[in-house]
């Protein structure tokens, strides 16, 4: 595995370079500041009546409508929402100039189709692991969030080196850029949405509260064994690993995580989440993502609702409110 830091990487491919950040939300309003804040001449492309044009403004940054950020820049970022991509792509093809750069912060829409660039375009991919806000943060510490990065397409032979100056200037290099593909950054980042760390993690939590709650266990109890330790595992594995952290935890619990681990996620479990992994690689996910955009978001919002109203939540907002 290749992993590049700042020391290895050559910022000159941006200088003099103007670089257009479309969409000013989670990774947009802190990769135009890391830009900018690193000297990258950058302008936040925004659609008319954008809710996000003050606040842009305000930080100091050059805002225009997409049309005009795209066509004045030599690199455009793709900072919009996944699903709305492939429409936001058409809509600003024609202002693109020939041999521009068009990055992306995740591999979906290259991968599955979404976007298909022009052929005279650079296309990499920059995909800091972790959200826009402590990508700031880090940023602002003099830190900075690993990343993958990738070329999908080289047209003038400066992809590469447009890439890795981009994640350098976001701070991403003074962690380290790993480098990968677009299909192996998508497949494996709807993997784990999926499967494991939003996907699993959060339905394993509400199984065992509603489990002890069956079993006659005070809502604020189940909640704090299930959900309240949470936090404590994700900081000793972010420190000390997996192995690490059950060097650390008492005999009881690491008895009970060896017995019981295995027992919960077992053969099925794995073979479930092969089937997840094949589906994504099949494209299912990412239709049924422009669906779900195509619908007006309906099945989340159904969702975000009747999560809001479980006995699970009203536990953690009364624990909250108690200073718990
Ligand atoms: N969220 C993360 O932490 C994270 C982490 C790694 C990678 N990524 C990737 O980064 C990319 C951006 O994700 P995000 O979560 O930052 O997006 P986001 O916060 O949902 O993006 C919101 C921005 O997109 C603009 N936008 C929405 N619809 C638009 C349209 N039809 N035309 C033009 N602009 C539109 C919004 O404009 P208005 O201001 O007008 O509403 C707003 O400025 C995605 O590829 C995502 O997978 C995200």
């Amino acid at each position: 595995m290749e992993l590049l830091r700042d020391a290895d990487i050559d910022p000159s491919p941006l200088a003099g370079k103007r670089v257009a950040i479309l969409g000013y939300g989670n990774q947009g309003r802190a990769q135009s500041l890391n830009l900018h804040d690193s000297g990258i001449d950058v302008v936040v492309g925004l659609r008319g009546g954008s809710g996000s044009a003050n606040e842009a403004e305000a930080a100091g940054l050059r805002i225009a409508l997409l049309d005009e950020a795209v066509g004045s820049a030599d690199v455009v970022m793709m900072l919009a929402p996944d699903e709305i991509q492939g429409a936001l792509y058409r809509e600003i093809e024609p202002q693109l100039r020939q041999g521009a750069a068009l990055g992306f912060s995740h591999g979906l829409s290259v991968r599955f189709g979404l976007v298909a660039p022009r052929a005279d375009l650079d296309v990499f991919l920059v995909a800091p692991k972790g959200p826009g806000t402590a990508l700031r943060s880090l940023y602002q510490a003099g830190k900075g969030m690993i990343g993958l990065w990738a070329v999908a397409q080289d047209a003038t032979g400066d992809a590469r080196g447009i890439a890795l100056a981009y994640g350098r200037a976001i701070g991403c290099a003074r962690a380290g850029l790993i480098a990968s593909t677009f299909a192996e950054e998508a497949e494996a980042d709807l993997f784990n949405e999926q499967a494991v760390v939003w996907g699993g993690v959060p339905e394993l939590l509400i199984a065992g509260f509603d489990t002890l709650v069956a079993g006659g266990v005070a809502p604020e109890v189940a909640l704090l064994e299930c959900v309240g330790e949470l936090k404590l595992i994700a900081d000793l594995i972010d420190e000390r690993g997996i192995a690490g952290m059950r060097e650390v935890i008492s005999n009881t619990a690491e008895l009970g995580a060896m017995l019981g681990g295995t027992r919960i996620v077992d053969a099925g479990v794995r073979a479930r989440m092969a089937e997840v992994l094949a589906e994504v690689r099949a494209g299912r996910f990412a239709e049924a993502l422009q669906r779900e955009e195509a619908s007006g978001y309906q099945r989340l919002e159904t969702a975000r609702e009747q999560a809001r109203a479980t006995l699970l939540e009203q536990t953690f907002r009364r624990l909250k409110d108690l200073g718990g």
